[in-house]
């Protein structure tokens, strides 16, 4: 067998890059798995968001308990742990989620990777892409006709409205699924936290929706003012008419397609899991 010139150069060139860091480079799946369920909350070298910065967090903590922390951050807590009660302090009592599908191996795997970000002067992930010029009224007016899905957003994703309400909307009101996002704008810290949170929310209805349809960073922008012009403003209005909204128009149809999907996964989930413990009883008795 022999190898052409371009891939042999390819080869030394990741070869050498490795060895320089003494480990093999973050796989695209654990950069994946990291900007999906972590960077909502978490920066390297970018200051807090709901949750510490991650730079140089394995010279804070054992690598040991860094993966415990991760594959059950309320386990710890709850153990009494020094260390974890002033992180949960610091953090305003804002408790980390124990993140779905995490193993050990890629626990270890996302502190390497994030041990590399921090070695760099200047990670990708120290913060947003969001801009932090000023918000103007026209963003407000912006941000409102997104959630409302007056406009549509470049990547194709739902509006906000098919699964929220805020007050002030008037008389459609919006969806139910969703909390009320009204002081969504306090309760996520205001406009770092918020616009973090959007731009990867950690959601589990959310998540698979907006992950395929990112909203874009002058959009989360626009959202931001719209929702902090909203918990300012604080108008209280009508209740919202859901189904009267949801009927409304083709923005419905989408909107109805989803929460059937998400009603339909639920049931089933409930459907199988009553069977599967009967099949357990019948097992013990037989
Ligand atoms: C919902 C927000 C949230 C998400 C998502 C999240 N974290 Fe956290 N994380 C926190 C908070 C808050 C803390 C501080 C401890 C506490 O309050 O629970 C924390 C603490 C940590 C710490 C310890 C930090 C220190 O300063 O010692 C590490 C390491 C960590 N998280 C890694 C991760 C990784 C890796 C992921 C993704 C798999 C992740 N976190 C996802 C909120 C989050
Ligand atoms: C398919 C339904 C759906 C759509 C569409 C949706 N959300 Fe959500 N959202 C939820 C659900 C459900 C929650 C509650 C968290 C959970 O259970 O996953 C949530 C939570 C949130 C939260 C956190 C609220 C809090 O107080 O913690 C914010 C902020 C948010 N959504 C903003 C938005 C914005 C902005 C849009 C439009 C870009 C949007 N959502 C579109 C279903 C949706």
């Amino acid at each position: 067998m022999t190898l052409n010139a371009p891939k042999t150069l390819l080869i030394l060139f990741f070869a050498s890059a490795s060895l320089a860091r003494g480990q093999d480079p973050p796989s695209e799946e654990t950069i994946a798995f990291y900007e999906q369920n972590c960077m909502s909350c978490h920066t390297i070298g970018g200051g807090r968001l709901t949750g510490p910065d991650l730079k140089g967090v394995s010279e804070r903590q054992t690598r040991e308990w860094l993966v415990g922390f991760i594959l059950d951050p309320k386990k710890v807590i709850d153990s009494g742990d020094t260390y974890a009660a002033e992180i949960l302090r610091e953090s305003r009592g804002a408790l980390m989620t124990k993140v779905p599908g995490i193993d050990r191996t890629l626990a270890e795997k996302l502190l390497s990777f994030i041990d590399a970000e921090s070695a760099k002067e200047t990670s990708r992930y120290a913060g947003l892409q969001v801009s932090d010029r000023p918000l103007t009224d026209a963003d407000i007016a912006r941000g409102r006709r997104l959630f409302l899905g007056k406009d549509r957003f470049e990547g194709g994703a739902p509006a906000c409205v098919a699964c929220h309400t805020v007050n002030g909307l008037g008389g459609l009101g919006g969806g139910r699924l969703g909390p009320d996002l009204t002081s969504a704008y306090a309760r996520l810290e205001g406009r770092n936290a918020l616009a973090a949170w959007l731009s990867a929310p950690p959601s589990a209805v959310m998540q698979p929706v907006y992950r395929k349809h990112p909203v874009e960073s002058e959009e989360i922008l626009a959202l931001v003012a719209f929702l902090k012009n909203t918990a300012e403003s604080g108008s209280s209005d009508a209740p919202p008419a859901t189904l009267s909204f949801l009927l409304a128009g083709f923005g419905g149809a989408i909107a109805l397609l989803l929460v059937f999907d998400f009603l339909w996964r639920k049931r089933y989930r409930a459907v199988r899991r009553p069977l599967a413990s009967g099949r357990l009883a019948l097992d013990r008795q037989s």
